[in-house]
């Protein structure tokens, strides 16, 4: 397991792919099967989902460090209830919502890169941290310095923790008697400053909620409400919405990051997308306006660029195992219950003519709007990220207004194959530059008119 976190390149999962559409893993005492092609991901994962939306146990990453309390680890029984209240989140009203604060947000990220340029990184971080919690908790992101720093090293430390214990690879150990749990003290402290960061985050919105004062919030609406009310505890409800958070952040910002390496790479297309961008948005130069959410059906273009970055660069090298539930017969193969389909997210975004190039072009097939339409990266079947038509929305605003409204060149040497995601520094060294005194105009105007400009 250590060989795949060292491996920036992705060679072992290029390797792996190399024996066919399935390869068998034997990991601890799991049996992965890695899907290498999009045909058996289709199958397997979207036809079959009834069958494959389990979770292999983790006794430390779920069981310990979340306390049983992020679904994306949980196996059905504990997941199912989670999952329905977060679904809302994927409804067309609730998107239809979201969009006005989704534009809000976009608007201020304009803003900073106008006065900011060089923090071009942080502000992708701002925007996808700040939209995100506004959804789920209500309220614009206040929360700054180490509040934020914090709710970073949960997401880091969570992610760190799975794989990283020999006890998830072997499960079975957790049954012994407690006395023998010599690793739980580690995890454990871990799992208290997580869920000390939680708190400090909740529970003022729960309060404010119980008083009756709390603004529209997928906490209030959906989750605490009485009409859909989660049927957990209170600790458990912590862990749904502040796992919507981090979930929906990090993946945001980097999404926003691979884009910005597109455009220092291929200026020709960048050119080509603000094209598309101008006919709609600035017909005449003296009615120039940013893109909002309902021009979307109307920039094909920009919605295959996002799928494209998705694609390009994939965030998800692996995504996490899908266990079978029942025994299964699939092409001539007997799988039983237990094993875990894994999407090699390398081998599939790769599975296309020159897949080294950026081209959205590959896209334009009637599907752009819907991300999840022959793209894997967002996983599949019923596990599917419940957040990820919010967060091709988001996206498609972001980029549609950056490619009107900025330029990107290098300020250095730089590789494509070098993404830095964990980098808190600027991951790779570029240049922003305004387009015009008329975008910048704009910006302005834009920011002022939401009330963004203040809160800098
Ligand atoms: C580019 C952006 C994103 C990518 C690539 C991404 C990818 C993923 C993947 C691969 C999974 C696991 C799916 C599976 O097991 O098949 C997932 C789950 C999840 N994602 Fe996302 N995601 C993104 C954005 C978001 C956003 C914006 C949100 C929240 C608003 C979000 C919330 C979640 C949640 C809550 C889960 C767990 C769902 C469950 O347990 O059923 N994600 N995401």
């Amino acid at each position: 397991m250590k060989s795949m976190r060292h491996d920036p390149d992705h060679k072992m999962h290029r390797d792996l792919a190399q024996y066919g559409e399935m390869t068998t893993l034997h990991l601890g005492s799991k049996t992965w099967i890695l899907l290498n092609s999009q045909h058996v991901v289709n199958e397997i994962i979207a036809k079959k989902g009834s069958l494959t939306n389990g979770r292999s146990p983790m006794p430390v990453a779920n069981g310990i460090v979340s306390r049983n309390g992020r679904s994306l680890l949980l196996p059905p029984k504990g997941w199912t209830e989670k999952r329905r209240v977060m679904h809302s989140l994927l409804s067309g009203t609730a998107l239809r919502q979201y969009a006005a604060w989704q534009e809000l947000e976009s608007t201020q990220l304009l803003a900073e890169y106008l006065f900011q340029p060089e923090l071009w990184y942080r502000h992708h971080y701002r925007y996808a941290n700040s939209v995100v919690h506004r959804i789920v908790l209500g309220e614009r992101l206040v929360k700054t310095g180490k509040g934020l720093a914090d709710l970073q090293g949960v997401v880091t430390h969570f992610i760190g923790s799975i794989g990283s214990s020999m006890i998830d690879w072997f499960p079975e150990l957790d049954s012994l008697p407690k006395f023998f749990h010599l690793w739980s003290a580690h995890w454990e402290k871990l799992a208290q400053w997580n869920y000390d960061v939680y708190r400090s985050w909740w529970v003022p919105v729960r309060e404010q909620i119980n008083a009756g004062i709390a603004p529209p919030s997928f906490v209030r609406d959906v989750l605490l409400h009485d009409d859909t009310k989660f049927t957990g505890d209170d600790q458990e409800a912590m862990y749904v919405a502040m796992q919507i958070i981090e979930a929906g952040s990090d993946t945001t910002r980097e999404a926003l990051n691979i884009f910005a390496m597109a455009a220092l790479c291929h200026p020709d297309l960048y050119q080509k997308a603000r094209e598309e961008v101008d006919r709609v948005c600035a017909a005449d130069q003296d009615s120039l306006s940013l893109p909002v959410m309902t021009d979307m059906e109307k920039m094909p273009y920009i919605c295959a660029t996002i799928k494209e970055v998705l694609r390009w660069r994939p965030i998800f090298p692996f995504t996490p195992d899908h266990v079978l539930t029942s025994d299964m017969e699939f092409e001539g193969y007997h799988f039983p219950a237990g094993v875990g389909f894994v999407i090699n997210g390398i081998a599939v975004c790769e599975e296309c003519e020159n897949p080294d190039i950026f081209k959205p072009e590959r896209w334009l097939d009637g599907h752009e709007t819907d991300a999840a339409h022959g793209l894997w990266q967002f996983g599949g079947g019923r596990r599917i990220c419940v957040g990820y038509r919010l967060a091709q929305r988001g996206l498609f605003l972001n980029i549609a207004r950056l490619v009107m409204c900025y330029d990107y060149a290098a300020a250095g040497p730089y590789s494509s194959y070098r993404l830095n995601h964990h980098s808190t520094n600027e991951p790779f060294p570029v240049k922003v530059t305004v387009r015009s005194e008329e975008h910048a105009k704009i910006i302005k105007e834009d920011a002022t008119r939401n009330g963004t400009l203040e809160t800098r």
